[in-house]
């Protein structure tokens, strides 16, 4: 990005508690980012959230604190990342209508991210116009403070292909140097599968470890993990491959080189899954307990998430100002200012 400040943004819907797959796709590199660069965003995407749940504004509403709660507990950190929340930034909207003008239906029909969640959400014969055209606001929800690296799962890059689409296109059409080219930032483990071995972890299927889940509740749900089915008794030949217990030690445990033996054990027979389901409630247990923990010490406070959110909201909006000074001009629809 040759000499181009590196701005940060990420985001999250609210509709729900955040779980492993968020801490693996986004979240760690959030914490890794925030220290490298001198201006990083997080964005409760409520107004995204809408689009599909246009029906439950409460849900989305009691969802707002518990995402922030869960990066904040994390390690995503209020001074090093400006918090905010999408709603109470009228700018996105703004910017979103003239984005609008940029994009075809046809585009945004044939996003694989749409078609995809339009399929997962049962959208495919009635879709909500604000949710087909959501790649267009979240294209807003980035550069309305010209943020150019963004740290998302893998299944989002369609929609940052998106975004940097409308940045062509509103550069060239009003011949300016506007916006700068977005990066995603995705990890490297690309996508966390679910505990009952499909592909995605996901809230709407059910097959997530979340964040703030108690031992007890991730002791559980590693004990119903999907594993190898044809391996009945412990002497027994075992497969790793698809095998979630093994894909997960192969993301959480450190110790590579024990987890190598482990596996050669269960190709050849003679390894029960309940040895391995122990180790990989320890080391999960070991990783949650201190987020749980912080995330329960700031939830005492239910002020203090506001206090930030509103702070930030404001630091927020001043970018925004800014920045669509610069969009009225390109525009023409500079009048008053
Ligand atoms: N669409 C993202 C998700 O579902 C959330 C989001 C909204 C976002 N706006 C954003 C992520 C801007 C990154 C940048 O996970």
């Amino acid at each position: 990005m040759g000499n181009i400040e590196k701005i940060v943004l990420t985001g999250d819907r609210p509709t729900g508690r955040l779980h492993l797959g968020h801490y693996v796709g986004s979240i760690k590199n959030r914490i890794k980012l925030q220290n490298e660069v001198s201006k990083a965003f997080y964005m409760v995407a409520d107004v995204q959230a809408l689009t599909d749940n246009a029906d439950n504004p409460q849900k989305i509403r009691n969802n707002v604190v518990e995402v922030v709660l869960d990066n904040l507990a994390c390690g995503v950190d209020p001074k090093k990342t400006t918090f905010f929340i999408q709603s109470q930034v009228p700018e996105i909207a703004e910017l979103t209508v003239f984005f609008m003008n940029l994009v075809t239906f046809q585009q945004l029909s044939h996003n694989p991210t749409i078609k995809t969640e339009l399929k997962e959400k049962g959208f495919v014969e009635s879709t909500p116009f604000g949710f087909l055209a959501y790649p267009v606001s979240q294209a807003a929800d980035i550069l309305f403070c010209k943020a150019n690296t963004v740290p998302v799962g893998i299944d989002q890059m369609p929609v940052l292909e998106q975004a940097n689409e409308i940045i062509k296109k509103f550069n060239a059409t009003y011949g300016v140097d506007l916006f700068s080219k977005i990066t995603g930032v995705v990890s490297n483990i690309s996508r966390l599968v679910g505990i009952d071995g499909n592909s995605k972890m996901s809230k709407s299927l059910g097959n997530c470890i979340y964040l703030s889940d108690s031992d007890k509740e991730i002791e559980e749900k590693v004990m119903q993990a999907y594993t190898d089915p044809h391996h009945i008794h412990v002497e027994d030949k075992g497969k790793v491959e698809g095998n979630v217990v093994f894909t997960y030690l192969d993301v959480f445990d450190e110790d590579k080189k024990s987890v190598a033996e482990l596996k050669a054990q269960y190709q050849k027979g003679g390894l029960g899954d309940v040895v391995l389901k122990k180790r990989l409630t320890k080391i999960l247990v070991d990783l949650i307990t201190p987020i749980r923990t912080k995330r329960e010490e700031i939830a005492k406070d239910p002020e203090l998430v506001m206090n930030i959110l509103k702070k930030g909201t404001e630091i927020a909006r001043k970018e925004a100002k800014k920045t669509m000074i610069e969009v009225r001009k390109a525009l023409k629809i500079d009048y008053f200012d």
